[in-house]
Order: structure tokens, then C-alpha cells, then sequence
């Protein structure tokens, strides 16, 4: 078999059989395929498109690459989740103690922030102390003990996909719906949670920007998780605008707290309790509405607040920064942004905000940059809100005033202003599961 050939069948139409696709994921894992065939073989997918037995093999393949985490020697079920990445989405230090607080294991393995999205892992080490490294033992008895970890993935998980992540990110072959279906559940798969729910995100700050490919992209997850024997099922939720108020590591941090207390932000609260009822739903826990009860009761109750306090400490955390998250560390120097007229914030692109935050040291410009935990971005107006001339839009958060300039300029040019006010947007628009599509708005 030559990868030429491969190459050549993709790049006109033709559909790879099993023995191609895991010919070319064996060999590129192992460094006999070189990248630059590699990235030939990802733009022609990229172009052609896969069908769904392709998608399904690449997915199996890229999560047989390397360890298959098995959590079966953890009693009960396992639940976890996966966001297709957004800006200021803090919902996974939500959502996995309200569940873990309902009796349904979290063993998640999450990543760190790249480009204009943040990740779990740099949130978590915000608090000072917390660590994510732990060995597969650690992980497994703290979640045997405290139905909750989350960690960095492990040197071996789904290598494939990690070589070939890296090579799409600098060849523009990251938005297709099979190679983004085949990258994130490789490695869900290999990470070995009987449940799967996926916040599939849509506009200006997601990968899928239309609704439409936003449920393509669900559907495909889907099917792959149902295939392998996982219970799978996706929300699509609205990226247009960053989720909260607070975009940056500790910021993110506080304001999840805050969530767990009761006292988050509107948008926030809600669909962190529509992913937790859902994950609740995957478990087995009951119908769509005695889940949202049982969410809100964890809330309510302080269950779950107590079970983030208990998953920082075990990873090495201090229990005063999630009892009072004004602790969290704190940058020198803030600046806010001033409306310059009055009107409607009529739209804010989350991608130029997250990109605005990364400019003040919340997230890193390369893999290996550092980060300040500290540095970030809090909203005061969202979109939809009246805006009068000099009204605070934002404060800016950063180690050194002069990162304030640029961020500023990116901030502005990620808002636009109207007379009226919009039609509030929907937070939740479909839910996709085995049965098919649901609409959850009119
Ligand atoms: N997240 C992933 O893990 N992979 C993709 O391809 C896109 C988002």
C-alpha cells in the first residue's frame, strides 16, 4: 500500500477503506508517513469530505494509537463531557460537581487553552497550588474517593491525534466536520466514559459557525459515540458571545464559583444546568425534568460547591479560594473601556475577545507560552444591553499597563452598535441524541 495512492483516491472523491485509513493512522503515528503527505492526505479530506463508516474507522483508529484508559475498575457509571471550545466557557468546573454531587463519577481528562479559547486545565492551575498532572493512579483513586477529577490527558492518549491536531492547526484544515468529529472523539473514546455529552458550540466564537454544520458536526459525534457503545449526546449552544462576564483564568475561576453559590451570571447558570441535566439524563438518572431538578437541588443544597472545594484540595488546592474565590489571585493593574456613544451592543465576536484576553497574557500565542493567570477581561454590558457615551463596556485585567493599548483596539473591534435593541438569542438551540435532532427553539 503507498500513501501516494491514498492521497491520490481522497483527492478525487474516492472513500478510503478500513485497511487505507488505518494503514495511513499507523504510519503516520509512528513517523514513517511523513507531514507533509499527511498534510496533503488532511486538506483532500478537508475538500472531499468522509462518509460515515471513513469517520468512524479514523476515529477508531486515532483512539487505538495509543492507551485506552479502562475505568472499569471504577464502580458505578462515568460521565464526561467535552465543549467544542469557546471563550469564557468555565462550564466544565460546573457542571462535573454538580453531577459528581448527583452520584455520577466524573474521570475527565480536559486540555489547555490554544488560540482565542481558554481550556479547563489553566483555570484549574489558577488556583494556586492545583495541579493536573496527576499519575493514572492518583486519578483513579480520587475518583473512587470523591467521584471527581480533572486532569491533563496522559502522555499516551490518542497520539494520533495529537501529531495530526498540531499539523491541521498550521494548514488550514481544522474546520471539517469529519477530521473535528474524528479529533475529539478519539479522544472521548479512549478515555473511557460510559456517558458522553458534547457542547457543541455555534457562531462567531466556534469552529462551526452556522447552525446548520453545528448539528452536522453533532450528529457525526453522535453516531460515533452510540457506535462504540457510549451513550453520546450533544446540546447546541450559542458561541456568539463569550459565556459570563469573565474571560481569563482566574476570573473564569471566581465566576464559577459564584455559579456553584447560586449568584452566577443568567447564561451561565442556565446552561450549566441543561449540561448537567443532560449528563444526568446519559447516566440514567431520570427524565429531562427530574434531572434539571436534581441539578438545581446540588446547587442549591451547597452539594456541589463543596464537591469543587473537595476536588481543589485533592489536586493539591487551597479549600479558601473556592470558600472565597476574592482570594484567587488578583492582576496589578486593570483598565476600563468606555462606550465612546450611545445605542445597543448589537453584536460582540467572541473569537475577538478571547483573541483581546490572549493579548493581556490570558492565553498563549504558542503551545509552550506561558500564561498569566490573573490577566483576562470582565464584561459589564453583553449583547442586547443599552449603552450610554462613557459608560463602562469592560475592564481590562493584566500584569503591565502596557499590554492595555493593543488589547483595547482588539476589544473595540470585536463590538458592534445599533439603534434598537436585537431579539434576545436562544442559549440552547437543539439537542441531538440517538433519536435524532430536537429543536429547543421556535
Ligand atoms: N477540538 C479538538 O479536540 N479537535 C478539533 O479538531 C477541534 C476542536
Amino acid at each position: 500500500m503507498r500513501m501516494y495512492d491514498i492521497i491520490a483516491k481522497k483527492r478525487d472523491g474516492g472513500a478510503l477503506t478500513d485497511r487505507e485509513i488505518d494503514f495511513f493512522v499507523q504510519n503516520y503515528t509512528s513517523g514513517v508517513i511523513p507531514d507533509y503527505q499527511a498534510s496533503a492526505l488532511m486538506m483532500a479530506i478537508y475538500l472531499r469530505g468522509m462518509n460515515a463508516r471513513e469517520t468512524a474507522r479514523l476515529t477508531a483508529a486515532m483512539a487505538r494509537s495509543g492507551d485506552m484508559v479502562d475505568l472499569s475498575a471504577i464502580a458505578g457509571v462515568k460521565a464526561d463531557k467535552h465543549s467544542t471550545g469557546g471563550v469564557g466557557d468555565k462550564t466544565t468546573l460546573v457542571v462535573a460537581p454538580i453531577v459528581a454531587a448527583c452520584g455520577v463519577k466524573m474521570a475527565k481528562m480536559s486540555g489547555r487553552g490554544l488560540g482565542h479559547t481558554g481550556g479547563t486545565l489553566d483555570k484549574i492551575e489558577s488556583v494556586p497550588g492545583a495541579r493536573v498532572d496527576l499519575t493514572e493512579q492518583q486519578f483513579f483513586d480520587q475518583v473512587r474517593r470523591i467521584g471527581l477529577a480533572v486532569i491533563g490527558q496522559t502522555g499516551n492518549l490518542a497520539p494520533a491525534d495529537r501529531k495530526l491536531y498540531a499539523l491541521r492547526d498550521v494548514t488550514a484544515t481544522v474546520s471539517s466536520i469529519p477530521l473535528i468529529a474524528s479529533s475529539i472523539m478519539s479522544k472521548k473514546l479512549a478515555a473511557g466514559a460510559d456517558c458522553i455529552l458534547l457542547d457543541v458550540k455555534t457562531g462567531s466564537g466556534a469552529f462551526m459557525k452556522t447552525l446548520e454544520d453545528s448539528i452536522a458536526l453533532a450528529r457525526a459525534m453522535v453516531d460515533i459515540g452510540e457506535h462504540n457503545g457510549r451513550r453520546t449526546a450533544a446540546l447546541i449552544t450559542n458561541m456568539d458571545c463569550p459565556l459570563g462576564y469573565a474571560i481569563g483564568n482566574s476570573l473564569e475561576v471566581a465566576e464559577a464559583v459564584r455559579t456553584l453559590q447560586g449568584r452566577g451570571p443568567a447564561d451561565l447558570t442556565d446552561l450549566c444546568r441543561a449540561l448537567a441535566a443532560g449528563l444526568l439524563m446519559l447516566a440514567g438518572k431520570g427524565d429531562a425534568a427530574a434531572c434539571r431538578v436534581l441539578a438545581e437541588q446540588a446547587v442549591a443544597t451547597g452539594a456541589a460547591h463543596t464537591k469543587l472545594r473537595e476536588m481543589i484540595c485533592a489536586q493539591g488546592g487551597g479549600a479558601q479560594y473556592i470558600d472565597d474565590p476574592g482570594l484567587l489571585p488578583q492582576a496589578r493593574c486593570s483598565r476600563p473601556v468606555l462606550a465612546r456613544q450611545d445605542g445597543y451592543l448589537a453584536a460582540m465576536d467572541s473569537e475577538a475577545v478571547g483573541t483581546a484576553a490572549v493579548l493581556l497574557g490570558a492565553g498563549r500565542e504558542t503551545k509552550d507560552a506561558s500564561i498569566d493567570p490573573a490577566a483576562g477581561i470582565v464584561l459589564a454590558k453583553k449583547t442586547g444591553d443599552a449603552v450610554h457615551a462613557g459608560e463602562v463596556l469592560a475592564t481590562l485585567y493584566a500584569s503591565e499597563t502596557g499590554l492595555f493599548e493593543a488589547a483595547e483596539a482588539q476589544f473595540c473591534q470585536a463590538l458592534r452598535f445599533a439603534d434598537a435593541p436585537r431579539p434576545p438569542q436562544p442559549l440552547v438551540y437543539a439537542r441531538v441524541d440517538r433519536d435524532g435532532v430536537t429543536m429547543l427553539t421556535p
